[in-house]
């Protein structure tokens, strides 16, 4: 097996809803994570496993994709698009896409999963075990926002079990395939389909050769505010690793066109985004700042993801929140504990206290 008859397929078609209100104007995968959107790392790590096509499997604002990567040349990649016009789930997403496989093997991703697992050793086992499809699984502490997969002692998958209640094991899903074609033919075309509730258990009542592979390498889903912020903040310290940022890691990454005042700290792997303006004297720990912003002097932000075009007011102070595009935060106001600002809310000055459980 050569990785050129290997296709990639990529599934980004989720709204992204517990990213919200980013993802009300950008796709999940799109987000600004470490100077980059999010998807950039990924098919990083896919053309550096050497392979070269890679089909975009699409649906919630499909032509944010296209008009970003375009042939995937500029990239070395050759990409292909496919979209949805009715969301088509996950193992629709996978099945609709069958008709622009090349080869006889194909290495499917979930499109917000940041992690350093080397993909050709998952490549390897599968060839070695003679697979018909084999699971990246990683062991996790909170198995039931995953699918549990319990395997035996030579690997092999006992049982899938998407968001359950009670999972036997910590052992989780891991967001990526690797299928023999030919079984991707068989999932059901024209409907929508979950791969994790309907075609994995499927496979296994059918008897199939399904094989785990687990590792103990980096891997965050950044499917909620606390992981995007962690997963961006560790993609900049070097924690997380990604061929794009490789010997450009440390405390911060700011944009080359971004001001920052004398005075101000820059923390915990915060990321300042094109054009962004940061004022004398404050604080940002664990931030994300897209494009566009300006921070006002004195200003503390910590653990929290800053839209595009935001201003925030001199001396407020934000933890713990997302602030929607083009919001303005008004000065000395204080805002925490999980609250998030809908694009354009403006919230006057002098020191209204915020909060939400939300
Ligand atoms: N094309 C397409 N169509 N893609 C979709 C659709 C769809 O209808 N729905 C979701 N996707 C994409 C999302 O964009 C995302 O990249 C991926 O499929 C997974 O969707 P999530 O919404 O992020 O799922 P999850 O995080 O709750 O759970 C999944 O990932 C976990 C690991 O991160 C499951 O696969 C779990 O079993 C797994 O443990
Ligand atoms: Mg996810």
């Amino acid at each position: 097996m050569t990785e050129n008859s290997i296709d990639a397929v990529v599934l980004v078609g989720g709204k992204g809803t517990r990213l919200r209100p980013l993802t009300v104007s950008t796709p999940k995968p799109m987000l600004p994570t470490a100077g980059v959107p999010f998807l950039m790392h990924l098919l990083a790590r896919i053309k550096a496993a050497g392979i070269e096509h890679v089909v975009l499997s699409t649906s919630f604002k499909a032509e944010v994709f296209e008009d970003y990567f375009g042939t995937g040349e500029s990239l070395g990649l050759d990409i292909e698009y496919v979209v949805e016009d009715e969301a088509l789930g996950t193992g629709g997403g996978i099945r609709n896409v069958y008709d622009r496989l090349r080869g006889d093997t194909t290495m499917v991703f979930n499109g917000d999963v940041l992690g350093g697992t080397d993909l050709t050793g998952i490549l390897q086992a599968h060839e070695a075990n003679n697979a018909d499809v084999t699971l990246h699984l990683v062991q996790v502490g909170n198995p039931r926002a995953f699918g549990c997969v319990p395997t035996d002692a030579t690997g092999r998958v006992l049982a899938f079990l998407e968001k359950t209640e009670d999972p036997p094991t910590n052992q989780i899903n891991a967001g990526c395939y690797v299928f023999r074609r030919e079984l991707i033919a068989d999932i059901p075309a024209g409907r929508v389909v979950s791969v994790e509730r309907e075609t994995f258990p499927k496979l296994l009542e059918d008897g199939y050769a399904v094989y785990g592979y687990v590792d103990n390498a980096y891997w965050r889903d950044m499917g909620t505010p606390g992981d995007f912020v962690r997963g961006s903040s560790d993609l900049v310290r070097g924690i997380a690793p990604s061929p794009l940022l490789v010997g450009r890691t440390g405390e911060s990454l700011v944009d080359e066109s971004a001001l920052v005042k004398d005075g101000t700290l820059l923390l915990g792997g915060t990321v300042i985004g094109r054009g962004t303006e940061v004022g004398a004297g404050c604080r940002l720990d664990d931030v994300v700042v897209f494009d566009g912003v300006t921070i006002e002097p004195g200003a503390v932000l910590e653990d929290s993801i800053i839209g595009h075009g935001v201003r925030i007011g001199a001396n407020a102070r934000i933890k713990n929140c997302v602030i929607g595009e083009g919001a303005h935060i008004g000065a000395r106001c204080e805002l925490q504990d999980g609250l998030r600002v809908w694009p354009g809310v403006k919230i006057p000055d002098n020191g209204i206290r915020f909060s939400s459980d939300a």
